[in-house]
């Protein structure tokens, strides 16, 4: 399969330019030549960031350009493609475009876990039992996720994934789960999580973090915090407070049941807030991003200070 390699001027046709595709070999290459106009016609759409179809002048050829992919239908039946972001970056930094991409903009929506279970009601009762079956689900693969005191003592972060291994997703849903059996101030839950899983929102994510490379992670979870939730009768900056551990916490089960299954995880509190509200479309505060996948190679814990040295005793 041939990867979008770049753009070159053209020999034959003055003012246009060559797509270079490059296959593995290094003599193995296609090449599409257009000229000013098509190239014109290209600028154009790519600098509006609409979408369009060009047919070029040999009569056989067209340039579909997409949101996503831009594929270029060629002579018997061949086909070429590139990310169009790519495409729009190369093209109008060749033709001197000034250009700011516009920052997508997603709106979360309702998550629907893959256990489906009967009369899921408004009841209190009704959720938890929902709860607890997500919780206690087994899958074929299921490792022992019984011993807590054996997953806390083995836990170490990673920030090497696996990325070529996507996390399953009932194990998406006992993580997310998880969370939400954290304790919270007046049991109000005042906090939210955004399961983020669109890639260019996970590549701004990095940006946001500080360009940590591995927020990029299989399965990112994004913390915030919803004082709004807590209906107590204190003062904001009591209601903030209890926000921020609440969704600490939820955060911190989170990790722990991702140990209890196998995976690795780092916690990421080097975060730009109000980049990451922007990113996700949220007025809620951002705590951490919890970043979780399979790791490229399984370490023991990390040491820590002595018992002796962390607790004070009073009496
Ligand atoms: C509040 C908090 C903020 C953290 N922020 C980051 C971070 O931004 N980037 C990072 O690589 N690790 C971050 N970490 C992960 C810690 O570095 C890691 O947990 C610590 O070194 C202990 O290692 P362990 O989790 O393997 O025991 C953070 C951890 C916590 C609890």
């Amino acid at each position: 399969m041939e990867e979008f390699s770049g753009i070159e001027p053209s020999y034959i046709s003055k003012d246009g330019c060559r797509l270079i595709w490059r296959g593995i070999d290094e003599d193995d290459q296609d090449v599409i030549v257009l000229s000013k106009d098509e190239l014109d016609h290209l600028v154009e759409l790519l600098s509006k960031e609409s979408t369009g179809k060009i047919e070029l002048e040999d009569e056989f050829s067209t340039i579909l350009v997409n949101t996503d992919t831009t594929q270029f239908q060629l002579k018997e039946r061949k086909m070429l493609e590139v990310k169009t972001s790519v495409l729009r970056k190369k093209i109008l930094e060749y033709r001197k475009v000034p250009h700011e991409p516009k920052p997508i903009k997603i709106y979360s929506k309702e998550f629907f876990p893959s256990i489906i279970i009967e009369n899921e009601g408004e009841e209190e009762e009704d959720r938890n039992k929902f709860l607890n079956t997500v919780l206690t689900a087994k899958n074929k693969t299921a490792i022992s996720e019984g011993d807590l005191f054996r997953i806390m003592s083995t836990r170490r972060s990673t920030r090497n994934f696996d990325t070529s291994r996507f996390v399953e997703q009932w194990k998406v849903d006992k993580i997310l789960a998880a969370a939400d059996t954290a304790p919270t101030a007046g049991n109000f839950q005042g906090f939210e999580v955004f399961y983020i899983k669109n890639r260019e929102i996970k590549k701004r994510l990095v940006e946001a973090a500080n360009n940590q490379p591995y927020v990029n992670a299989p399965l990112v979870l994004v913390f915030c915090m919803d004082p709004s939730r807590v209906k107590m009768n204190f003062p904001p900056e009591t209601l903030a407070k209890f926000s921020l551990q609440d969704a600490t916490l939820a955060a911190a089960y989170s990790q722990l049941a991702a140990s209890a299954l196998g995976l690795s995880s780092i916690w990421i509190g080097m975060i730009a807030e109000e980049k990451v509200k922007q990113i996700i479309n949220t007025n809620l505060r951002p705590t951490s991003i919890l970043c979780i996948g399979y790791p490229n190679q399984k370490r023991p814990p990390k040491s820590r200070r002595k018992l002796k040295e962390l607790v004070r005793v009073i009496e």
